[in-house]
């Protein structure tokens, strides 16, 4: 696990931007396309509007596969919607093919079909996305893995549906071992309300949390973290 300590978010977000660029050339170099899975939140913004607009010409777009760590089950339009915030940061200026999570479906179905979408970009068997982008809660959540939930059990699905109590929030998740099957992974974490998790897991002392559950078998994890993220 690689550590970077960076001065603020927009740091993080071209970091992040550079670290996409390098991996999908690299990627597409191999094997011929880019996978990746991208998170919602408010981190991540910065970082996508770097590579919609600084990358928007250096990466192969066409060539590239995107993803979504987890989506809130609302209308694509809707403000909560990961789908929307990546559509309008990034999406919107690019040829990328998306595969929108079918939000609007119930959620059985919606993680059923997202399912099937993300076989028939990686066949049969567990998926190794090129790269899968993460933040992380003051809670220590993930994608939509939240703590004490029973979804971080799930080992024979790729995608499932999760009901999230505290935020009456209907989710569609990657699991875990989907997530730790990536061969790059990168969180964005941000802000000095994130520091005392942020410290639990890096510490070793969150097993517990979700955000510490994400250890790649095979791939790289990097923590693209700030100053405030990181301050004792
Ligand atoms: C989501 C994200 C979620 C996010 C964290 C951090 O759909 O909300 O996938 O896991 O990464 O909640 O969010 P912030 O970046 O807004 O702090």
């Amino acid at each position: 696990m690689d550590l970077l300590v960076l001065s603020g978010i927009e740091a993080i977000g071209r970091k992040a931007a550079s670290i996409f660029y390098e991996l999908s050339e690299s990627s597409i170099a191999s094997r011929g396309r880019f996978a990746v899975a991208l998170s919602g939140g408010s981190t991540p913004k910065g970082f996508l509007r770097v590579l919609g607009s600084r990358y928007q010409k250096k990466v192969q777009w066409d060539r590239v596969e995107v993803f979504f760590a987890d989506e809130r089950l609302v209308p694509a339009g809707h403000e909560e919607s990961n789908y929307r915030m990546v559509r309008e940061e990034l999406l919107s200026g690019i040829p990328a093919r998306a595969h929108r999570v079918r939000a609007e479906l119930e959620p059985e179905d919606a993680a059923l079909i997202y399912e099937a979408e993300i076989r028939q970009v990686f066949g049969a068997g567990l998926p190794d996305f090129d790269l899968i982008v993460l933040g992380m809660g003051e809670d220590g959540h993930t994608a939509s893995l939240f703590p004490g939930s029973r979804v971080l059990q799930e080992t024979g699905r790729l995608a499932a549906p999760v009901y999230v109590e505290r935020l009456k929030s209907s989710r569609i998740t990657l699991t875990l071992p989907v997530i730790n099957n990536a061969r790059n992974i990168v969180f964005l974490v941000s802000g000095r309300s994130k520091a005392r998790t942020l410290r639990r897991v890096l510490g070793g002392k969150g097993e517990d949390l979700p955000a510490a559950r994400v250890r790649p078998a095979g791939g790289s994890l990097l923590w693209l973290v700030d100053e405030a993220a990181y301050s004792s």
